[in-house]
C-alpha cells in the first residue's frame, strides 16, 4: 500500500487536524513527520475542542495507529501535558502510540536559547512559538542532539548534561531570568514518563505495515511557506514541511508516496513575522480575523489576515506533487460581498508575475486581484447538492486556476461539517 501525505500549503493553520480526523477512519496509520511542539492542531466533535501538539490527530481513532516519526522534535515535558489532557478520554494512547526512538528531543536549554535567538534578532524577529524548534533542529543537524532512544541508555544523565553543558557555555552570556533545577527535574520526571510508552524504530515499523497492506497517512505540521527550504527564508520554521519531508521524516521512500492532499484556507493566514503579500490592513482583515477566529492555536496570538494567494498556492501545489486540494474554512468568507483572488503580483518595476520572486522578503509585491461576488449566506449544514452558485464558482475558478481537483470544503470546525465532493 501507500503512505498518502496530508500537508499545509499556505503558512500553517489551515486546519490539518481536523482533516485528518476526518480522513482518520479510512487509515490504519497517522503518522506525523516533522515539527513538534510549534504545531496546534484542532479537532471538534461532540462540543468537544481538542489541541494537539505533538500527537497525532488520529489519535482520537481507536482503530487507527499513531506514530510520532523520525523527524519530528519531541518534547517529554510538552508531551507528558498533552496525554494528561486525553487521560479522561480513555483513550487507548499506550497501546496505539508509537514513538520513533530516532526522534529528536527538545531539552529544557533549547527553550532558553530560541527566546535568547529571538530577542538577539530585535526588529528582525521571527515570531517564532519559542518552544525549542530552531535550537533542536541546530542540534540534530549539528550531531550533537539527543534523541528519544537515548532515554533508554543508562548512561542518559550524562548525555544531557553533556548538552546542557554546551548550551549553558551560550546562556552565561544572555541576560535570561529561570530556574534551572526546576526546569531539569520537570525534564527527567517528564523522561521517565516518557519511557512507558511504545519507544520503536518506527522506519521499520512502517515499511512493514506498508508490506502487510496497511494504508498511511502523513500528517504535516506548519505549511509549506514555512518550510525550511521554499519557505520564505528566513521567516521560517526550521523543518522539512513539504512531501519529500515525509520521505526523510518516517523512511519511507518516494516510490511508496501515494496521494498528497494539500490543504489550504479559502484565505489566507499567517502567525508571526515573514512577507504575506495580500495581507490586509483594514477593517476587512479584522473582519475575518474575527468571522474566522483566527488566533494561535499554540500562543494564543492574533493571526494576520488576507485573501487567498494564488502565486504561492501554485508554488505549493508544485513543490508537493498535489493530487487533490481540500478547502478549508469557506463559511468564513460569508460575510463578504466581494471575495478577491489574487492571481498575479506586480513588482516594483511594474512587471506582471505569476512566480513567488527570491527577494519576497524585501520586495515591495502588489497583488493584483480578480474579484467575485460572495455567497453571503451561512454555510453550516449544507450538502453539495445545496451549495449557493457563488461558492462553486468560487471552487470552480480556483480548480481552473490550480489545475487539481477540490474534493474537500469545510463548512465549520465540527467533525461532521465537512462536503466531501463526488
Ligand atoms: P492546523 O494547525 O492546520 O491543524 O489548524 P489549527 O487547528 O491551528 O487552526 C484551524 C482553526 O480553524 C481551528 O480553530 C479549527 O477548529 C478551525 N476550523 C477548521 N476548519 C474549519 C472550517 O471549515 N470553518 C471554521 N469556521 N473553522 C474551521
Ligand atoms: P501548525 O502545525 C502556524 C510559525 C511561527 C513563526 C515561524 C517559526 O499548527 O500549522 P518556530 O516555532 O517553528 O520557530 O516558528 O513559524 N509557525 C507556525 N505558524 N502554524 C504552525 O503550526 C506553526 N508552527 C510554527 O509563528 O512565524
Ligand atoms: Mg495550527
Amino acid at each position: 500500500m501507500k503512505v498518502d501525505v496530508l500537508l499545509g500549503l499556505q503558512w500553517g493553520d489551515e486546519g490539518k487536524g481536523k482533516i485528518v480526523d476526518v480522513l482518520a477512519p479510512k487509515y490504519d496509520v497517522v503518522a506525523r513527520f516533522q515539527g513538534g511542539p510549534n504545531a496546534g492542531h484542532t479537532l471538534e466533535f461532540d462540543g468537544i475542542k481538542h489541541v494537539l501538539h505533538q500527537i497525532p490527530s488520529g489519535i482520537f481513532r481507536a482503530k487507527t495507529k499513531n506514530v510520532i516519526g523520525n523527524g519530528v522534535v519531541l518534547d517529554p515535558i510538552v508531551f507528558k501535558t498533552e496525554i494528561g489532557k486525553l487521560e479522561k478520554f480513555n483513550l487507548e494512547v499506550r497501546s496505539n502510540l508509537y514513538i520513533s526512538k530516532k526522534a529528536t528531543l527538545i531539552i529544557p536549554t533549547h527553550r532558553l536559547l530560541d527566546q535568547a535567538q529571538e530577542a538577539a534578532k530585535g526588529i528582525n524577529k521571527i515570531g517564532s512559538t519559542l518552544k525549542g524548534i530552531g535550537p533542536s533542529y541546530q542540534d540534530k543537524i549539528g550531531r550533537q542532539g539527543l534523541r528519544v532512544g537515548d532515554v533508554l541508555s543508562p548512561n542518559f544523565k550524562e548525555k544531557f548534561k553533556k548538552l546542557v553543558d554546551l548550551h549553558f557555555d551560550i546562556l552565561k552570556n544572555v541576560e535570561l531570568t529561570y530556574n534551572w533545577p526546576e526546569l531539569e527535574a520537570q525534564f527527567l520526571d517528564a523522561v521517565d514518563f516518557l519511557k512507558q510508552f511504545k519507544l520503536i524504530d518506527s522506519e521499520y515499523f512502517l515499511n512493514q505495515e506498508l508490506k502487510s497492506g496497511a494504508t498511511i497517512l502523513a500528517e504535516g505540521a506548519q505549511g509549506s511557506l514555512l518550510d525550511i527550504d521554499f519557505g520564505s527564508y528566513p521567516f521560517v520554521t526550521s523543518s522539512s514541511t513539504v512531501t519529500a519531508g515525509a520521505c526523510t521524516g518516517l523512511g519511507v521512500a518516494p516510490s511508496h508516496i501515494g496521494e498528497v492532499y494539500g490543504i489550504f484556507k479559502a484565505y489566507s493566514t499567517r502567525v508571526g513575522s515573514g512577507p504575506f503579500p495580500t495581507e490586509l490592513f483594514d477593517e476587512e482583515g479584522e473582519r475575518m480575523r474575527k468571522e474566522g477566529n483566527e488566533f494561535g492555536s499554540t500562543t494564543g496570538r492574533p493571526r494576520r489576515c488576507g485573501w487567498i494567494d494564488l502565486p504561492a498556492l501554485k508554488y505549493s501545489i508544485m513543490i508537493n506533487g498535489v493530487t487533490q486540494l481540500l478547502m478549508m474554512k469557506a463559511d468564513v468568507l460569508s460575510i463578504f460581498q466581494t471575495i478577491k483572488i489574487c492571481t498575479k503580483y506586480q513588482l516594483i518595476d511594474g512587471t506582471l508575475t505569476e512566480f513567488l520572486p527570491y527577494e519576497l522578503v524585501n520586495e515591495k509585491i502588489i497583488p493584483i486581484y480578480t474579484e467575485m461576488k460572495g455567497w453571503q449566506i451561512p454555510l453550516t449544514g449544507i450538502k453539495e447538492e445545496n451549495m449557493p452558485v457563488e461558492l462553486s464558482d468560487y471552487i470552480s475558478f480556483l480548480e481552473r486556476e490550480l489545475q487539481v481537483p477540490i474534493t474537500i470544503v469545510s463548512t465549520g470546525p465540527d467533525r461532521t461539517q465537512t462536503i466531501i465532493r463526488k
